[in-house]
């Protein structure tokens, strides 16, 4: 059985693709020596392009007023016991100006669905950060949107796009997300998005609930299909006021063999270690790095709103002021053999 797998994990190192039965076969049959042997060669891709370079993102969590309702978030809109801000133009400057001045080059904008930032709010932000700041990338995360809208805030200045397709499976879908949400229309948006010009991310949780192996290989076959210049991964992690309160969440160990088949499947790709990676383990982000990943995601919200931006329980870095957290970050990060880099980081130029 081993030996299968190592002939599956050299073949997907050699040539970048799986059949989806193999991408099951291995996932179903994976064990530790098989990941450390994965592992092994997802670090010398991840070399090969990147270096020893690990390129930070500051997110900033500007809403957690959210119009959806999916069934794993804690920002949910049913979920009442939620206290919720929204970050106004300035305070979104100020977390902006003090990440520039502890080296940020990429801001990502992250909320909820919040119609309250209209197409034109979010154009004027955009704008004037780019304005403020030409040398560094604006990285979206808002959701669904029209083509048009994904047009006018890319012909405001966005560079990039976070949407995790969450799953690709379209009965999968429907089970952590209410009918008015379709894995269809998660993936137009996807389209629609790379076809504008975005630097797209796409990505799903580890362990959601209802998720097969099967559902793992269809995740990494789409991945295979989009091409996107990011990869985002995290375990889901159970938030107790969700219809999910009572569902395990993933598991480090899955997680990190995910991350690996990624960077094997897309060398070129950036790939967060995430702070649920983080949170499910002290040193899930280090050992998320040492699997393949290239990029940390420290946050630069403001720490009066950190713990209202609760999508699950017990999420880390939700006390401490940014400079901390980047301190904090350059340890862990240089305790892997990799260092934090001043840089826009954009993705390696790709074959489309
Ligand atoms: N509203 C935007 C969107 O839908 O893409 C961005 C914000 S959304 C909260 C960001 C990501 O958080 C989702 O794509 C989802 O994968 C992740 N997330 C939400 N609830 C989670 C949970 N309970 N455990 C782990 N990740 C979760
Ligand atoms: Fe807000 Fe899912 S609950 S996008």
């Amino acid at each position: 059985m081993q030996r299968n797998n190592r002939t599956l994990i050299d073949k997907l190192f050699e040539t970048g693709e799986l059949e989806k039965d193999e991408y099951v076969t291995l996932i179903s049959n994976r064990n530790e020596d098989d990941a450390q042997y994965l592992f092994s060669l997802s670090r010398k891709l991840r070399e090969q392009y990147y270096g020893k370079s690990v390129y930070v993102r500051g997110l900033i969590e500007f809403t957690n007023y959210c119009k959806n309702d999916c069934y794993y978030c804690g920002i949910r809109r049913s979920n009442k016991n939620a206290v919720r801000y929204r970050l106004d133009e300035d305070d979104i400057l100020a977390c902006c100006k003090e990440g520039y001045s502890l080296g940020f080059r990429t801001f990502v904008l992250q909320g909820g669905e919040d119609p309250y930032f209209t197409d034109e709010k979010m154009c004027r932000i955009i704008l004037k950060i780019k304005s403020l700041y030409p040398d560094c990338a604006v990285t979206l995360s808002i959701g669904e949107k029209s083509r048009e809208s994904y047009q006018a805030y890319f012909d405001a200045g966005a560079d990039r796009y976070l949407l995790r397709h969450e799953t690709a499976d379209c009965e999968h879908y429907s089970k952590l997300h209410p009918s008015e949400l379709s894995s269809d229309n998660r993936k137009r948006c996807l389209y629609d998005l790379k076809e504008i010009g975005y630097q797209v991310g796409t990505g799903f949780m580890v362990g959601s609930p209802y998720q097969t192996e099967e559902n793992l290989a269809q995740d990494m076959m789409f991945i295979k299909e989009l091409r996107p210049s990011m990869v985002g991964i995290g375990p889901f992690i159970t938030h107790k006021d969700t219809p999910f309160y009572d569902k395990p969440s993933g598991t480090l160990e899955l997680t990190l063999f995910m991350l690996g088949l990624i960077r094997l499947t897309l060398p070129y790709a950036l790939i967060p270690s995430t702070t649920a990676l983080g949170t499910i383990a002290p040193n899930g982000r280090e050992l998320g790095l040492k699997a393949g990943a290239n990029v940390i995601m420290p946050n630069l919200s403001p720490v009066e709103v950190r713990k209202k931006y609760m999508l699950y329980d017990n999420k880390i870095c939700t006390g401490e002021e940014s400079a901390q957290c980047v301190q904090c970050l350059k340890n862990r990060v240089s305790s892997t053999g990799y260092e934090i880099v001043t840089d826009r980081g954009d993705v390696v130029k790709i074959n489309n």
